[in-house]
Formats: C-alpha cells, structure tokens, sequence
C-alpha cells in the first residue's frame, strides 16, 4: 500500500476517557490506508503510522524531519503482540510487562521479522510499547495493526504535550489530529534495553528506576543519561546522540541544594540581563526578576513539575528569550528524567550553583560568547 499524500488536517476533539467511537473508526481507516493521525498518550503525543507499513512510516520520518538512523517505539494493545513483533522474550521483559503496560515503559528486545526495516532504522532491535491512554489503546484497537508512533513535535523541538502544540509543528502535514487535552505525565516514557545485561536504561521517564529494579533487581543507567560529554560515548539508542528537546533559546541548568540554586539563579538571571532578555524556569512560587518567568511548581511535586516542563520550554520560547536560566532537580524519582531533558535542552550546560556563586562575571561572559568551558 501506498502512503497517502499530505493533506489537510483533520482535528478530532475526543473524549479522554470515553473516546467517541465514530472519531476513533475514521481515524484508524487512515492508519489502514498508511496515513498520519496524531494520537495522545499518557506521556505526549504520538505521531503515528501503521507500522507494518514501510510507505506510510517513511512519512513520518519525512513530516518530522526525523534521521533516518533513529528507530521508532512501535504501539500496541495486546500483550500477545509482544511475543510476534518481539523474539526472545525473557523473563524480565515479561515481568516488566506485567508490572508496567498498558504504561510508560517502552521495551527494547530483539526483533522478529514482522516489521520493515525502515520502522526499526535496521537494528535487529525494536522498542515496543502499550500505552495506558484510552484514545490510544481504542485507536491502536481499532486498527488492527500495531502503530509507530515518536513524539508528534519537529525533529529537535520538545515533545507535545497539547494537541496544540502538535498544530504548530506539524499543521497541514498529517492527515488527522487526535486532541484529548494536555497528556498526564508530560515526559515521554522510560526507554529500558533488554539486550543488555543487566537491563539498561537508555532513557528514565515515566517509569521510575527505583519501580524498575523493584520488579527485576539490577538495571543500569546508559551513562548518557545523567550527562557524560556526547561525543565520548556510543550512543546505544540512537535518539541519544541528537540535542533533543531544545527550545530555540539557548539553556542553563544550575544544580546544587535548593536553597543555593534560587541564589545562583537569581544572580545569573540578574548579570545575563545587562545584555540579553532572559527567562527564568523556577519553582515553589521564587519571584525571580527576569524578563519571563515559569513556575514548575513545588520541588516537592516533581511529577507536577514533569507535566508543566514542556509546555513552559514552548512558552518562554514563544517570549522571545535569548536564554533560559532553569533550576536543577535531584535526580531521583522522575527528577532523574525531568534533569535528563533539561540537560539535553541545556546541551550539557549544567553549572553547580556554588560555582555560579563564585564566579559569576566569568560564568555569564562565558555565556554570552556561547563559549562556556569544562
Ligand atoms: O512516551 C513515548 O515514548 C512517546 C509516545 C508517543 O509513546 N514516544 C516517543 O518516541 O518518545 P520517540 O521516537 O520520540 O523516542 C523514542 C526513543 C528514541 O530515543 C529512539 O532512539 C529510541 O526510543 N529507540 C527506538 N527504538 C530503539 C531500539 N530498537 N533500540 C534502542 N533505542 C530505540
Ligand atoms: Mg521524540
């Protein structure tokens, strides 16, 4: 079959919980035909093609200006699908299935031969997942085929969390979007390699690694994850090595205890704006002078500060800042995946907020030539 050409874009306001059948047949005759529907799932929204369908994967490859290295997560609804588009299938991987899915963990095994290479980007690999949002198991359901879906945002943009965000990356290049509201969790899911042993982790996300090794004892952290330099490194997942996540602005992280890092922030924010509208990404309500300020929230909410991070990254983008000033988190929990995206946002621009505190002349000339040394 044919991938269909690009048409015009089709907007389905469904019900999350209750999602209108008739909007979900029309929806799932498109990915039969091999076309794009934007789908929401519990993390972010999903750009999706029928993934036994090598013309209409290659259109999503296309319409996001995905590399055509970087493999897709394929989505399915049946637990049994595990076992036909995977092989080898340990008992780990069926452990974490169980525990997990429908949910925000994304399984890498070997493959079976059930998937054109384009889908998997050649690698004898495929990350599977069954997603927990109604709209997308009923979608996935519906199609009868499992579905490649990555994040529905333009190479290099943040992932959607609001349909809308989606409209202003891909308007016009899909073929329909599926808009139940703002996703729950905010970050994409947790990326773990079956094939390495032990398990490792190439991506945290929604799934903690603390929940991880409670249902399989010893799992790694890829050392990509928590920021050794890119380029030292192979990259196990090939979505590792792209500067993911970035807002247009360029992005600082100050790390440290709580206490010192507003100080740091403050201080910083305050020199960069000599020269530069700054924005400041805070939390617990700090009322930083800055040219545009966001609120992740309670530091005691990490998960609240997941939902929001996105949206705030688009939103102090869309207010013109030349820099981004965001507080660090500590990396456990979800805060492991809300500072993994924050350090690829930053492109390993995460400075101690004592150091900031020391030397901060040095640090924002650093800054300004884009030239910020070790
Ligand atoms: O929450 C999510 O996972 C969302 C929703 C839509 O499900 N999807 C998502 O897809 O974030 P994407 O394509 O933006 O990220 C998938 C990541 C990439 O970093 C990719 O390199 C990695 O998973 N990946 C895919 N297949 C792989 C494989 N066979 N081996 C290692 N990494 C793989
Ligand atoms: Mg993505």
């Amino acid at each position: 079959m044919e991938g269909r050409s690009p048409a015009k874009t089709t907007i389905y306001r469904v019900d999350r919980d209750n999602p209108e059948s008739e909007f979900l047949a029309e929806a799932s005759s498109i990915i039969r035909a091999g076309g794009l529907v934007v789908f929401p799932t519990e993390t972010v929204y999903g750009l999706g093609a029928d993934a036994l369908n090598p013309y209409a994967v290659e259109r999503i490859f296309r319409v996001k200006g995905r590399p055509p290295d970087n493999p897709l997560i394929v989505h399915i609804a049946v637990h049994d699908d595990l076992f036909i588009l995977g092989k080898g299938i340990d008992w780990r991987a069926e452990a974490l299935a169980k525990k997990f899915w429908p949910g925000p963990l994304t399984l890498v095994v070997p493959r079976s031969n059930k998937l054109p290479a384009i889908t998997v980007a050649g690698l004898d690999t495929v990350a599977i997942r069954m997603p927990r949002h109604p709209v997308a198991l009923g979608l996935i359901r519906l199609s009868g085929v499992p579905i490649a879906a990555p994040s529905a945002n333009l190479s290099g943009r943040p992932s959607p969390t609001t349909a809308d965000h989606v409209i202003r990356d891909l308007a016009d290049r899909v073929d329909a979007i599926l808009d139940a509201g703002p996703t729950d969790i905010g970050v994409e899911s947790t990326v773990i390699d079956l094939t390495s042993e032990p398990p490792q982790v190439l991506r945290p996300g929604g799934v903690t690694v603390e929940e991880l090794r409670a249902v399989v004892g010893e799992v790694d952290l890829h050392p990509l994850v928590t920021g050794a330099p890119i380029g030292d490194l192979v990259a196990k997942s090939p979505g590792m090595k792209y500067r993911h996540y970035a807002p247009r602005a360029k992005v600082v992280v100050v790390v440290g205890e709580a206490g010192e890092i507003k100080q740091a922030v403050q201080l910083l924010a305050a020199h960069l704006r000599r020269r530069f509208r700054v924005g400041v990404l805070g939390t617990d309500g700090h009322r930083y002078e800055a040219d545009a300020l966001r609120d992740l929230g309670p530091r005691s909410s990490p998960s609240g500060a997941a939902q929001r991070l996105f949206r705030y990254l688009r939103e102090l983008d869309d207010e013109g800042v030349d820099i981004i000033v965001a507080e660090g988190w500590p990396e456990e929990g979800i805060g492991l995946a809300i500072m993994n995206r924050l350090r690829k946002a930053a492109g390993g621009l995460v400075i101690p907020a004592d150091r900031v505190l020391r030397e901060t002349p040095t640090i924002s000339s650093y800054l300004r030539y884009g030239v910020m040394g070790t």
